[in-house]
């Protein structure tokens, strides 16, 4: 595995893919890599005929009381995993690289940024999307691939492709989850013992949710209320939000009908705040819901 730490290098190793006539799958990651960003890995490889993987704890999507000198980094074992996934490529830059002195232009994905993810953790998205957008541009994919774990994510990264009239095409990927339930996160390595088991009560209720859903619920309150009826048993949890909204438009639904709908939750456990959610979408038989955690 080839790895890059410049721009220039990259930019020069994107142009011969290129010109190889190379189909480039590409999946960006902070690092700390787990069984979550492999399945992206795999995924890209079994669709792509080059694999390009980046590392970069993106300074620019920590808010002031996100210790971003805690996140986890664990870069020599992630290596040995992408190199065990067959990934082609890792670009590593570091942060001078990606900001150097005098940076001063941002992408803003106006409305959806600001709303849920965005509300709670002020310029994150605007953070992701200049890095989205940097990493596009010197590392010229084909396809991009992110987990369906950051669902608001994927939302506004495909707003901004669309606006900005790229070419790349985002390859949407299912939720990786331990046996409990809990959904593979970097930020899991914060949670203590306790913390962690208390942790697995976010599939519980979303589970709660879909059993709802199958049996033919369809109201958002209702719904909203049994997944913090949930949460409630589990007193190391405490919920920030749930939310019901549009797949697409990220607007509150007070009803789930035939468009796809995300049952969306962020919940501390502890101090560390863990999103997930559940996905329903009409089935192909008539009438029918499926639900996918
Ligand atoms: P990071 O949190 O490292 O996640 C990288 C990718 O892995 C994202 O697309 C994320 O949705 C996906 N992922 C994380 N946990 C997953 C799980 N349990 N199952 C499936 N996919 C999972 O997201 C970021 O980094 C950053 O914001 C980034 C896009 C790299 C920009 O800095």
């Amino acid at each position: 595995m080839e790895i890059v730490r410049t721009v220039s290098w990259m930019k020069e190793a994107a142009r011969l893919a290129r010109a190889e006539n190379q189909v480039i799958g590409f999946v960006p990651t902070m690092g700390a890599l787990h069984e979550g960003h492999l399945s992206l890995l795999r995924r890209a490889k079994s669709e792509c005929s080059q694999v390009f993987a980046s590392i970069f704890v993106n300074p620019t999507q920590f808010g002031p009381n996100e210790d971003l000198s805690k996140y986890p980094r664990t870069f020599a074992s992630d290596i040995e995993k992408l190199e065990a996934a067959g990934v082609d490529l890792l670009f590593a830059p570091e942060p001078e690289e990606i900001y150097p002195a005098g940076f001063s232009t941002y992408v803003t994905v106006e409305g959806l940024s600001q709303r849920l993810e965005g509300k709670a953790r002020p310029g994150h998205f605007r953070g992701v999307a200049t890095v989205v957008l940097k990493l596009f541009d010197v590392i010229q994919p084909h396809f991009a691939f992110f987990g369906r774990k950051d669902a608001q994510q994927i939302r506004i990264l495909q707003r901004m492709l669309l606006d900005l009239n790229s070419d790349v095409e985002i390859v949407v990927c299912p939720i990786v989850r331990e046996p409990d339930g809990l959904a593979l996160s970097s930020r899991n390595a914060y949670l203590n013992a306790q913390e962690r088991s208390a942790a697995a009560a976010l599939n519980r209720a979303l589970k709660a949710a879909a059993r709802q859903v199958q049996t033919g619920v369809r109201d958002s309150l209702t719904l909203q209320s049994t997944v913090r009826d949930v949460l409630a048993q589990e007193k190391l949890a405490r919920v920030d939000y749930v939310e019901i909204v549009d797949a697409l438009s990220f607007e509150p639904v007070a009803h789930i009908g035939s468009r796809a709908t995300y049952v969306l939750l962020a919940v501390f456990v502890g101090k560390t705040r863990l999103i997930d959610n559940l996905l329903v979408e009409a089935s192909a038989d008539l009438g029918a819901l499926n639900c996918s955690l």
